[in-house]
């Protein structure tokens, strides 16, 4: 495992992190292999979200932290807020306190390391966030922050308000999803690669110094399922699982290593459960793959080169 500064100067997060928005309906030991394994591969990063299993994944997560109390100052925990779901986003400062009261009360700790906001509020207002991440910080409840899904002008928005850096920019990115790079590949050019969705975020994150966290990393469309094993990837697959067995690693810890490559800060979400597929992203820190084989995946994801 490679660990990287992301919200702190202190404080070195693994590279790879695990994604808690399917461990809903875990057991209690199936939880405790979950975190003490994870924690075991050098795994200390863990996301959350007040909305995962309604509230549940947070709850579940909680307990285990409860049983294997002495692990809480060897992880960090965050959560995000703001889908109020089926109904809206919310920026409300009475929102963003509540949610992050309720999260923490699911979770049974004192404070979150990071705090995001899960999706942009259309009606928000930059200084009433301000206010909430200031009275957050000092309560001690939350020592950083950033964001989920926005785009660089509307983190532009809420920087300004604010006296915290926006360190993390949560995003949907993998393998099957790379228009955010495509569109970097395609500048000005009419087809569908050209096609800029996100505002040149990833050029922006890099200028700023804001991590990117690919969300999904393993699945193709929105949530859609996994591309890797996946009959409808044949070919990508095929690439996949030659170049896994020349760097010595799994398809999963390939798709990772792909991530990885990309030459700003960058770190996964993994949403994976099952124990050979954290132990393969785990490695996957360790895996440089080169520029060919890069662009060879790339290519074969169906990416055109102009
Ligand atoms: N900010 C946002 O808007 C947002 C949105 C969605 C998610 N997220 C975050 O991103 C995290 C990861 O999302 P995700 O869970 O969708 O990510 P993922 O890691 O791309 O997908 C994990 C899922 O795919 C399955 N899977 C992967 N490879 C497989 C294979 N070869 N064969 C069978 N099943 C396979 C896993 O099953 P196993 O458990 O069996 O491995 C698991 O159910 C979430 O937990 C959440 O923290 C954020």
């Amino acid at each position: 495992m490679k660990y990287i500064k992301t919200f702190s100067d202190k404080d070195a997060v693994s590279q790879v992190a695990l994604g808690c928005m399917r461990i809903s309906d875990k057991t209690d030991k199936e939880m405790d292999f979950y975190l003490g394994n994870a924690v075991e591969l050098g795994i200390n990063y863990f996301d959350h979200a007040d909305i995962y299993g309604r509230g549940k994944c947070e709850e579940v997560f909680g307990a285990a932290l409860k049983r294997n109390h002495t692990l809480r100052d060897k992880i960090y925990i965050q959560t995000k807020c703001s889908i109020v779901p089926g109904s809206m986003y919310d920026f409300s400062k009475e929102h963003i306190i509540s949610a992050v009261d309720g999260s923490l009360k699911r979770l049974g700790v004192d404070y979150v390391d990071v705090l995001l906001l899960h999706r942009p509020d259309l009606l928000m207002e930059p200084a009433e966030v301000a206010e909430a991440f200031d009275e957050l910080e000092a309560k001690g409840k939350v020592k950083a922050f950033g964001v989920s899904n926005h785009s660089p002008l509307q983190i532009e928005l809420l920087q300004r308000e604010m006296k915290q850096k926006l360190s993390i920019n949560q995003m949907q990115l993998s393998i099957t999803n790379a228009n955010m790079l495509a569109s970097g590949a395609n500048v000005n050019l009419p087809c569908e690669d050209g096609v800029n969705y996100d505002g040149y975020l990833r050029d922006y994150c890099r200028l700023k110094g804001i991590t990117i966290q690919p969300w999904s990393p393993l699945q193709y469309g929105f949530i859609a399922g996994n591309f890797v094993d996946n009959k409808k990837y044949k070919s990508l697959n095929k690439v996949i699982d030659e170049l896994a067995e020349k760097y010595g690693t799994t398809a999963t810890g390939m798709a990772i290593a792909w991530l990885l490559r990309l030459p700003e800060k960058m770190q996964p979400i993994v949403g994976s459960t099952n124990h050979d597929r954290i132990k393969s992203v785990a490695e996957a820190a360790d895996v440089t793959i080169s520029r060919e084989d890069w662009y060879r995946i790339y290519r074969e994801a169906g990416y055109r080169l102009p």
